[in-house]
């Protein structure tokens, strides 16, 4: 995996202060610390494209198939953030290479893409690069302003996997045409109904989660009795903010709780929720959303403070696209899984940011073109209606 988040980030705090809002509302209420703030030229394509190079880095160039990149925050109708991705990175012409969309899912669509080909026996070796990438806006002054964010995390798929196996052909899966949060075309900033989005992603986790129970019962890779989710050493869920995997994990327990017809009490609720997914947190909190790559920067988080413990042990995912789409799936951590881990270099990405002032970041939010700093990728403008990127 690789990892890349813009290089400005304000203190959650800050803003809650210039907001005139109690800082235990974005701190305690959604779990919030620092929020990411990408300028112009740290576009989507840019993240992408540091983010995959980081994770080919990491895993050592192999011979790639395929490039997905899941994405919301498309910078073309037509050409997809993939192919400029594949441009900067001087990736082979033998490789399919599109992108995949359905709000927060699409990255989850890629990854079952790619892991799919691979299982097939059709990707005969080869492996494929799949990148979440996003810039979250929801506007300043809003209510959804304090989970915004921006981010890409890349992973390479392969036959041969170092840090998880994913359990192939047993995820749940759960799709409803809902309004909880969309973009129309030509608007930077999201409409959502937060609160019903919050239901509509409880609503699909309860019936994703029981889909991915019954096969993985089936397959006798969790027990029947009792509660199934305690057998998975760690459950990442969607991280729209913080607080919501914690209301995602209730929602969980009480799944596992009213099959199995067992009392469950709030202590043992938060105390799985403290061993199982707590870990996962910490990056999530630091960055904010970054939608597609949100689960993913859970899971890179859990394997991160989990460590060398988690090797041989089974972990849950689950991935929501607003809209809505779903899945619960699963996956065995490997034993090289600390390995990569530490080559993603999570903690010196986020340490090699600058945190910026309140006013800063109102200032970069009504920013349309380029602040024409050097990067390792940076979007610099449009000439002749062709978006054009440097290489620092
Ligand atoms: N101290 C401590 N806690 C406080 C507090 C205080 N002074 N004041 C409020 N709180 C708590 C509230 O009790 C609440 O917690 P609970 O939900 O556990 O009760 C929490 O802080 C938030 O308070 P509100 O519900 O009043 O907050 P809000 O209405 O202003 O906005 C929001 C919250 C709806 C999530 C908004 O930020 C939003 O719209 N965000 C974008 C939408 C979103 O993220 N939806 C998630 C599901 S959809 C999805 O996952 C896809 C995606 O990525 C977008």
């Amino acid at each position: 995996m690789g990892v890349a988040v813009p290089r400005r980030y304000i203190s959650i705090e800050d803003l809650a202060t210039a907001r005139g809002v109690d800082p235990a509302k974005y701190t305690l209420g959604l779990g919030a610390r620092e929020m990411a703030v990408a300028e112009p030229g740290e576009d989507t394509v840019a993240l992408a494209a540091l983010a995959a190079k980081r994770a080919l880095d990491a895993t050592g160039h192999r011979e790639l198939g395929m490039l997905v990149v899941g994405t919301e925050t498309g910078v073309d109708h037509s050409k997809p953030v993939a192919s400029y991705v594949h441009g900067l990175l001087g990736l082979p012409t033998t490789m399919r290479v599109f992108d995949t969309q359905h709000a927060c899912y699409g990255g989850t669509a890629g990854v079952m893409a790619a892991m799919e080909w691979i299982a097939s026996g059709a990707a005969a070796g080869r492996a494929a690069l799949v990148v979440c990438s996003d810039i979250a806006r929801y506007g300043m002054r809003t209510a959804g302003e304090p989970t915004q964010g921006a981010g890409a995390v890349a992973m390479v798929i392969a036959q041969d996997p170092a840090m998880l196996e994913l359990d192939v052909g047993i995820s749940g899966a759960a799709s409803t045409h809902v309004h909880d949060f969309w973009r129309p075309l030509g608007q930077r900033e999201a409409q959502v109904d937060g609160h019903y989005s919050m239901q509509c992603y409880t609503e699909a986790l309860a019936t994703a989660y029981r889909g991915w129970k019954t096969r993985a019962i089936a397959r006798e890779l969790v027990r029947g009795d009792g509660l199934a989710s305690e057998q998975l050493a760690q459950i990442c869920y969607h991280v729209p903010f913080c607080k919501m995997a914690r209301k995602a994990h209730v929602q969980v327990r009480q799944c596992d709780a009213s099959d199995a017809g067992i009392a469950d009490t709030d202590a043992a609720v938060a105390a799985s929720f403290t061993q199982q997914v707590e870990p996962s947190l910490s990056a999530c909190s630091r960055v904010g959303n970054i939608y597609t790559g949100s689960l993913y920067l859970a899971l890179l988080g859990a394997l991160d403070i989990g460590g060398r413990a988690l090797a041989g042990k089974r972990v849950g995912m689950f991935s929501y696209g607003s809209g809505c789409t779903s899945e619960f799936f699963s996956g065995v951590v490997g034993a090289r899984a600390a390995d990569m881990v530490e080559r993603a270099q999570l903690a010196g990405v986020l340490a090699d940011r600058e945190r910026i002032t309140i006013d800063e970041y109102e200032r970069i939010m009504t920013l349309v073109t380029p602040m024409g700093q050097p990067g390792p990728f940076l979007f610099t403008g449009v000439a002749e209606h062709r978006r054009e990127y440097a290489r620092g």
